[in-house]
């Protein structure tokens, strides 16, 4: 299928929300994990969502509507961001909070984890976080060409494992486009349902 997607809307405070009736499924990750880069990946483009080499990045809710799917991608702030102030770490961490909760369009959350890194206390927090509420995490390994292939399938076991999730975390990769066929096949599955 021939997808475009456009971003329609930035949300800076718990006031701008609204409630929308298509599906969204959200993507959530600790800063610099490369959620703005899997945006711009599954668009197509180099430049849709602004990236950084920098943590802290993106600090606004951001929908891209999937067309001509009609569902929403909302990009979401990253947490674990030391560099920020305490007071605006909080009014982040209240207003992803204010959305997941109080959003019945809010069909999965895609939790994006650093296939580089072991699992983070924050991570492992947002999955059982999001486990209370009843959403559906769909784990994804990002920057999955850096470890090497050999590597790789041990990783997507240690992660199942941890995480406690039904899915085996997805092997993704912004640079080289691995894994982008299966995650368009598990969006639209959730955003369908
Ligand atoms: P915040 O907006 O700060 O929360 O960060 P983010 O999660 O949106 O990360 P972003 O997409 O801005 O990427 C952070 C850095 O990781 C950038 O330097 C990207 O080029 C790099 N990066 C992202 N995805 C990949 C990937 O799949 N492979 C490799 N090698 N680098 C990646
Ligand atoms: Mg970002």
């Amino acid at each position: 299928m021939n997808r475009t997607i456009e971003l329609v809307k930035t949300i800076y405070e718990i006031k701008q929300l609204e409630s929308l009736d298509e599906p969204q499924i959200a993507l959530a990750g600790r800063s610099n994990v490369g959620k703005s880069s899997l945006v711009n990946r599954l668009a197509g483009r180099k430049s849709l969502a602004k990236i950084s080499s920098k943590p802290g990045k993106t600090r606004s809710l951001n929908y891209y509507r999937v067309n001509p799917d009609g569902f929403y991608l909302v990009d979401l702030p990253g947490y674990g961001y030391a560099r920020c102030s305490q007071s605006e770490r909080e009014k982040w961490g209240k207003l992803i909070e204010a959305y997941m909760t109080a959003n019945p369009g809010l069909k999965a959350v895609v939790v994006l984890l650093d296939a580089r890194l072991t699992p983070q206390k924050l991570d492992l927090e947002l999955t059982s976080y999001l486990r209370g509420l009843g959403i559906p995490v769909i784990p994804v390994l990002t920057k999955s060409d850096k470890p090497k292939q050999r590597e790789r399938a041990a990783l997507q076991n240690q992660w199942k494992d941890i995480l406690q999730q039904p899915r085996l975390p997805l092997l993704f990769s912004s640079k080289t486009g691995m894994g982008e066929d299966k995650l368009w096949n598990v969006l639209a599955e959730y955003a369908i349902n």
